[in-house]
């Protein structure tokens, strides 16, 4: 059976942290210069709905690395945005590639994409999901401070994809989540149900008080448009900024997928504060992914 990666939960946790421990062993041997191609001949399609710097960046040198090749579509410049299904598309694409990459709003769509795809297919984002992200937010923190097991989590914010995606991290990486949002910007509320791991507090000092890591996303993601101004109100007092990480453990981290808006859901100064580890975390979407399709491509 065709295996995809459209939510965390499509793996166990056992496949998560073997991924993890891999994206670092890839890591170190691009690092020490060693030549890894196990993907020569091989082809990833990624359907681009939406803009990305770094999904795109990562996926594509991923391929290169790894001997193999990447091809950016978008919806405009294809059948896709002349309504051709996604299911005919899936189908056209499975006879010439060998995995496809989708980043678009509607999970849906993605899913029905997989139902049709013979070959793997992996979520670059969609509004209720942002799996390859977490690979390496995973992957960052255990190369800085090891097992994230037993761990508290802060997540501050916007309860939108990327809290979803660490909802489902805190059931199968077992740490505790605590989510800080505004009334009304809570993450899905059936995978809070589903664990035992996440819960909603009062306030982002409450999230944060005592925290190994502290993480945030921007208060507009692509699918708020036209909300901005609004979403500015409704967030005000939810900014992570170095007094509200002072809260957090001695050795803290602060993460954040990017991109980031400096002067609203960070200040200005906080990317440069010595806990943050977003350039690394940047960085580590590239040798997460590299294991990602190493693992969905040759099975290990
Ligand atoms: N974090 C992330 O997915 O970045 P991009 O939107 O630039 O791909």
């Amino acid at each position: 059976m065709t295996r995809h990666f459209l939510t965390l939960s499509d793996f166990s946790a056992d496949d998560l942290f073997a991924l993890v421990e891999r994206a670092t062993v890839l890591k170190g041997l691009h690092r020490r210069g060693v030549r890894y191609q196990p993907l020569v001949g091989r082809t990833l399609a990624m359907i681009f709905a939406l803009k990305s710097t770094r999904t795109r960046v990562a996926f594509e040198t991923a391929m290169h690395q790894l001997g193999g090749h990447a091809l950016v579509i978008t919806a405009d410049d294809s059948q896709l945005g002349r309504g051709e299904p996604v299911e005919d598309t899936a189908r056209v694409f499975a006879e010439m590639v060998d995995a496809v990459m989708i980043r678009t709003l509607d999970h849906g769509r993605v899913e029905s994409f997989a139902a049709a795809s013979s070959v793997p297919v992996v979520n670059g984002m969609t509004s209720r999901f942002h799996p390859c992200q977490l690979l390496a937010d995973m992957q960052t923190y255990s190369e800085r401070r090891g097992d994230i097991r037993g761990a508290t989590v802060a997540f501050v914010g916007d309860g939108y994809n990327m809290c979803n995606s660490y909802v489902e991290a805190a059931a199968l990486f077992g740490f505790q989540l605590r989510i800080a949002t505004p009334p009304g910007h809570a993450p899905e509320a059936g995978l809070l149900a589903a664990t035992d791991n996440a819960a909603l507090v009062d306030s982002p000092a409450e999230a944060v008080t005592g925290a190994d890591l502290v993480v945030t996303d921007v208060w507009s993601s692509m699918g708020h448009e036209g909300e901005e101004a609004a979403r500015l109100a409704v967030f005000n007092g939810y900014q992570v900024t170095p007094e509200l990480l002072d809260r957090a453990s001695a050795d803290a981290l602060f993460m954040h997928c990017l991109p980031a808006h400096r002067g609203e859901e960070i200040s200005a100064d906080l990317l440069d504060d010595p806990r943050s580890a977003v350039w690394e975390e940047a960085g580590n979407r590239l040798h997460s992914q590299k294991a990602l399709l190493e693992y969905l491509l040759l099975g290990r």
